[in-house]
């Protein structure tokens, strides 16, 4: 990774993969290992999922700047508040990369996943990609980690594979999974009655398994119908397997 000069620094968007460090590819593993600045997303009073996932091979004086958000789940999604604090909060963030790009440091953005997949980074790219130098390193999914720990295939021959966010309504949810073979619905946490409820209504509640931290030490895979929590961890997901027709 280059050295702090006169030239402007890159910054890398890092798919960690799931949560296991041997999950992450070759290439991010070397620029993590490379890396003089990494920054990375928290909730505030949290050491930082993606943070954790690095903590054994970060180099000895890198230098961190954790990107706190200042609200997660106290204001609704749908509250016009939510979207302007949030983008002044990415705004400020953008604000420091650039300092430290400018100043010519390569910038290693930790990510959970892929950054490409529901991933804060992308406020990041969005903002910044038509200004600064911008790579993306892809990784395993947490959905991908998820159906793995069930140990069954999550799609056939031509199965299609529906992919819903816990977030839609009921109704949304009952159209989207009476209509696939297969389907992953990510954040699960405070939704997860809600989404009983639409499954049962498409009379597949027998079929789903919920699965907490994929592919991190507390993994733990359950039926959906023997769950008996009623609110689930934000690192959560529900899979719906394909059948072989
Ligand atoms: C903001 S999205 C980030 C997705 C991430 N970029 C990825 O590639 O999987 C967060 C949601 O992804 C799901 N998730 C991500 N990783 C997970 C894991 N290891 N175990 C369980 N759920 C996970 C959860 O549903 C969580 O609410």
């Amino acid at each position: 990774m280059r050295k702090p000069s006169s030239r402007i620094g890159t910054i890398y968007g890092i798919g960690l993969g799931p949560g296991s460090a041997d999950l992450m590819s070759v290439r991010a593993d070397k620029l993590i290992k490379s890396s003089s600045f990494i920054a990375f997303f928290r909730k505030a009073g949290r050491l930082g999922h993606a943070r954790k996932i690095v903590s054994e091979i970060l180099p000895k004086n890198v230098k961190e700047y954790a990107m706190e958000y200042p609200i997660t789940t106290e204001i609704s999604l749908s509250d016009p508040r939510y979207k302007k604090i949030m983008s002044s909060f990415y705004d400020e963030c953008c604000q420091h990369l650039r300092s430290v790009i400018n100043r010519g440091e390569d910038v290693c953005v930790l990510c959970e996943g892929d950054p490409f997949f529901y991933g804060s980074f992308m406020h990041i790219y969005e903002r910044l990609r038509f200004e600064a130098p911008i790579e993306v390193v892809p990784a395993i999914t947490g959905m991908s980690a998820a159906w793995t720990a069930t140990g069954l295939p999550i799609t056939w021959g031509d199965n299609i594979l529906t992919i819903l966010p816990g977030t839609l309504s009921k109704k949304e949810l009952v159209d989207k999974i009476s209509s696939t073979d297969a389907a992953v619905i990510m954040k699960v946490g405070q939704n997860l009655d809600k989404i009983r409820e639409a499954i049962a209504l498409t009379e597949r509640k027998s079929d789903a398994f919920i699965v907490e931290f994929a592919a991190m030490s507390n993994q733990s895979v359950c039926k959906l119908v023997e769950y008996k929590k009623e609110v689930a961890p934000y690192f959560s997901i529900i899979i719906l397997h394909g059948r072989a027709k």
